[in-house]
């Protein structure tokens, strides 16, 4: 990727001519989509000792060591998985079971509550099915964790502490949590500390042996890879008990074929983004603050929610309150002029729900409600800031009028 917009490429296929949804998914990169395509057509189980079962194995070890390699990991300590989703599932319910497994006195939790759904209904799953004791960790007003705060907590009994998981970057508002200190102060009292990297993976250098994480969560679809497959990083000598019992795949810890041409495609996805990241990362910040004049410019009793632009927020992330709006009533009317966003929260059975994320930060309900997230990504360009701001103006005046 260059540093200005002619290195951005669109997207392939259809897609919304304006799009500030990358942290929901973003574009595969052509590399990418070429690689998997190639490998598609191959035939062959990484696990059969014929000739085609080895060929498909090579391209998965070759894979692996490229992963590892921008991560800052050993290739044995990548566990591939179907995604972010699994990979937190494993990492939460694996090291909770295998650390009780230990010590029965080991029950407690240690997450703030504005981790993505896939590691907090993990933690609430084992609170109310294996007699976990969730500590919420407290947050400030841009919903970092400090180290401090994460002792306090641990200090209250800690050798009760199963583990502590802290995400690095948020998925709704961007926070950057100080991962390597949470991680160092896990370590005085031995405790395994995961983090939920899917969203910094593809923005800021993560790195499983300088940050001292236990483990870490990747998937491939938010950096330009396919959907459906991820990775945790597990450090060696890490211990967790599987979720997937099976054919013994990835040293016992996670059963199930490998899938060969995602892993491929993820691997070359991950290189793209470990190249271009340092260049990448400014054009997006930069991006993104002209994002934020414009929205301010055109609805200026707009709130900016979490950190401040800078080094404790993503680049490619900015979300905003719109008091008096519904959020996706003003989303519908962003869509009907071309531009997709999210409101970054999830959607129970069509019912809106406001963001958990907001409301564990102290936002109001009306607050938490009327808020949507623009990200952007490889793909993103001046134009589509632009576009933004030449409608945010009409769109709330209209939101707001639809909820008087
Ligand atoms: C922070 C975070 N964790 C986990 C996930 C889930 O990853 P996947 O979609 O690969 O299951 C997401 C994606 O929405 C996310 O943003």
């Amino acid at each position: 990727m260059g540093h200005h917009d002619a290195g951005a490429r669109r997207p392939p296929g259809p897609a919304s001519p304006v799009y500030l949804d990358h942290a929901a998914t973003t574009p595969m990169l052509p590399e990418s989509l070429a690689a998997m395509t190639e490998e598609l057509a191959q035939l062959g189980n990484p696990s059969s000792l014929h000739n085609a079962g080895r060929r498909a194995r090579r391209v998965v070890e070759e894979s692996r060591e490229q992963i590892a390699e921008a991560y800052g990991a050993r290739p044995s300590e990548v566990v591939f998985t179907s995604g972010g989703t699994e990979a937190d599932n494993l990492a939460v319910k694996g090291l909770f079971w295998a650390r009780r497994a230990a010590d029965p006195r080991r029950l407690r939790v240690l997450t703030p509550a504005i981790e993505h759904h896939a590691v907090l209904d993990c933690v609430g799953w084992l609170d109310q099915h294996e007699g976990a004791e969730v500590s919420w960790l407290p947050l400030d007003d841009a919903g970092r964790v400090s180290a401090g705060a994460l002792r306090e907590v641990i200090e209250r009994d800690p050798d009760a502490v199963a583990l502590a998981s802290v995400m690095w970057a948020n998925n709704e508002v961007g926070t950057v949590q100080p991962v390597a200190d949470l991680a160092a102060v896990a370590r005085e009292h031995q405790i395994p500390f995961h983090s939920d990297a899917v969203q910094a993976a593809g923005q800021l250098p993560v790195d499983l042996a300088e940050s001292g994480a236990s483990a870490l969560t990747i998937t491939a679809h938010k950096i330009g890879g396919p959907v459906g497959v991820g990775a945790l990083l597990l450090a060696r000598g890490v211990d967790l008990v599987p979720v997937l019992h099976g054919g013994g795949q990835e040293r016992d810890v996670r059963s199930g074929t490998l899938d060969a041409p995602a892993i491929r495609a993820f691997a070359v996805a991950v290189q793209h983004a470990a190249a271009a990241r340092r260049d990448e990362g400014k054009r997006l910040a930069a991006l993104r603050d002209d994002l934020i004049a414009q929205v301010l410019a055109a609805v200026p009793d707009a709130v900016l929610n979490g950190p401040a632009p800078g080094p404790d927020r993503l680049p490619g992330n900015a979300h905003f309150s719109f008091p008096g709006c519904e959020g996706d009533a003003l989303l519908m009317l962003l869509d009907a002029k071309g531009i997709a966003c999210s409101t970054g929260s999830a959607c129970t059975a069509g019912i809106a729900q406001p963001s958990h994320v907001l409301l564990a930060m102290g936002a109001d309900e009306a607050r938490a409600r009327g808020s949507l997230r623009f990200s952007l990504g490889h793909s993103s360009t001046q134009a589509d800031v632009d576009a933004l701001g030449a409608v945010i103006g009409e769109a709330v005046e209209r939101a707001r009028r639809a909820a008087r």
